[in-house]
């Protein structure tokens, strides 16, 4: 909790030792003016130094913007079994790079792609606060390709944006942070907090081997918190701080009808059509006032509260706006909430991905030998994941008729998430946010998921401080990603200003 002594200014100046003839009350107050001096001397200090590793961010500007590219450059798809050699490279990379910023940094391997940990120096009893720091370089595929104006993997810079696969998702947003302690351990500044760089390569296929990790290093990664650049902010003139994450839950379902392709004249008519079953199947599983049609789904879903309504519709976001941004004809959604509740408030389910039959040139009249979909569904607060995947697989179940065969692979899955906004935790994350964008933050609810946020919880017992630098048109996960250089820019400047806010707190 911020002490109301830090914030005031001391107009009293060093106290003379006087004898011993003073009243209790008299020692008491000269003992809080000399506190109060000593620490607004602190915080003076601190000020002066967290000017020079401001400064230091200023002058290597032009260098960061090199190194986001070289970053951006490694095509880490962590989905893709080709791109292995490439994850591993990126991991490499970054070690070496964080080596190089004065860090202890070590490569970890796992059953999947290996952690990157990355600790700043520090002695051997410390008594600063331990923070972690968590990112991704893994990032989405990149497809298709055809729709990106330039190659995802060869960084672009336009304006100012750099354009390419995980310049904002994750690669910008986590480099932010480390090119922001490099300034301090570079211009040799007092780091007020011990920090320990977790950036791991499964994000985007859902954290398996993390989890494990946090077990086995319990001890090693035990903090006050974890600090996370992987979200959005409504605009430049709207930092944010996201206080509630969804869940997701991610299946593949596949309907398997003939043993081959078959000729569409000579049997249509005579065996199902696995195409059209699945999508008979899926078309039942959203009601056409936009719920989730699946009994049980739910269950245990926080309702919103009046306060949280008001604080949404403050955002200054116009559907029409959203729909024009969004290339739609009309927006749709669940009926009863607005947009803005249903992007980050509202369980979903969305098809990601449909395949069957021939998508090749021209026609080809066949029945399909199988048809396939990948499915998400986005979760909230309080539902459980565990429960939703189990009423889930019962209703594909049951609506599969008895003339195809369904099989089922379930996929990633991850806790929805909520944090008090008004812990000193977000509080100081507020400040900081403050000071390095020059405006008011706001707080936000987010539709994506970070499956690992529940997990440092359970695991590390630490709440997540999520301060995301990603711009709505960033394109996240989209053809021509790109990240805002103001957006890096200030993100490092938040990432300089954060650590003396969050030593004051402990
Ligand atoms: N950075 C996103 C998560 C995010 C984006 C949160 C915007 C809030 C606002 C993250 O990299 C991501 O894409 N996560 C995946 C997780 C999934 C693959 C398990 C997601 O949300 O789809
Ligand atoms: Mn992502």
């Amino acid at each position: 909790m911020q002490s109301k002594m830090h914030s005031r200014k001391s107009k009293f100046g060093v106290p003379r030792l006087r004898g011993s003839g003073r009243t209790l009350l008299q020692s008491l107050i000269s003992f809080r003016q000399a506190s109060c001096t000593i620490r607004s001397q602190v915080k003076a200090n601190n000020h002066n130094a967290v000017q020079a590793v401001l400064d230091y961010l200023e002058r290597n500007k032009p260098r960061f913007i090199d190194d986001l590219c070289q970053y951006v450059r490694h095509p880490s798809v962590s989905a893709q079994a080709a791109h292995r050699a490439d994850m591993a490279a990126c991991a490499k990379w970054l070690v070496a790079h964080c080596r190089q910023i004065g860090l202890e940094a070590r490569l970890c391997p796992t059953a999947g792609h290996p952690i990157v940990v990355a600790k700043t120096p520090r002695a051997p009893r410390s008594t600063k606060p331990a923070y972690l720091i968590y990112g991704h370089y893994d990032v989405q595929p990149a497809e298709p390709f055809k729709l990106w104006k330039s190659d995802p993997f060869k960084p672009r810079m336009a304006g100012r944006s750099l354009f390419g696969r995980g310049a904002s998702d994750n690669k910008g947003q986590n480099l932010a942070h480390l090119n922001a302690v490099e300034a301090y351990l570079k211009t040799r500044t007092n780091l007020p907090c011990d920090l320990t760089f977790v950036i791991e390569g499964e994000e985007e296929v859902g954290s398996t081997s993390l989890e494990g990790f946090l077990k086995a290093h319990r001890k090693e990664l035990a903090c006050q918190a974890v600090v996370i650049s992987d979200t959005g902010m409504p605009s430049l003139n709207l930092p944010a701080l996201t206080y509630a994450l969804r869940g997701v839950v991610a299946f593949e379902v596949t309907v398997h009808g003939p043993s081959r392709d078959l000729h569409s004249g000579i049997y249509g008519g005579t065996v199902d059509n696995p195409a059209l079953a699945l999508c008979q199947i899926l078309a039942q599983l959203r009601d056409s006032r936009g719920r989730v049609n699946i009994p049980g789904f739910y269950d245990g879903v926080a309702k919103l509260t009046a306060r949280e309504r008001k604080e949404m519709a403050r955002l200054p976001w116009s559907a029409a706006d959203y729909r024009k941004f969004l290339g739609v004809p009309q927006l749709f959604g669940e009926r009863g909430y607005t947009f803005i509740e249903q992007r980050a408030a509202r369980p979903t389910i969305e098809i990601n991905g449909l395949t069957s039959g021939y998508q090749g040139e021209g026609s080809k009249t066949i029945i399909p030998a199988q048809a396939s979909a990948k499915l998400t569904f986005r979760l909230v607060p309080n539902q459980d994941p565990s429960h939703v995947r189990k009423v889930i697989l019962q209703r594909l179940r049951d609506l599969c008729p008895p003339t195809v065969k369904m099989e089922i692979k379930a996929g990633h899955g991850g806790e929805p998430y909520l944090v008090s906004p008004t812990s000193p935790l977000a509080r100081a994350g507020l400040r900081a946010l403050k000071r390095a964008f020059g405006h008011e933050p706001i707080l936000i609810r987010e539709g994506g998921s970070i499956p690992i946020v529940t997990q440092f919880k359970k695991i590390l017992h630490a709440d997540s401080l999520l301060l995301g630098l990603a711009l709505p048109d960033d394109n996240a996960h989209s053809p021509n990603e790109k990240f805002s250089l103001d957006c890096y820019e200030k993100g490092m400047r938040m990432g300089a200003l954060l650590w003396p806010e969050l030593a004051r707190i402990c």
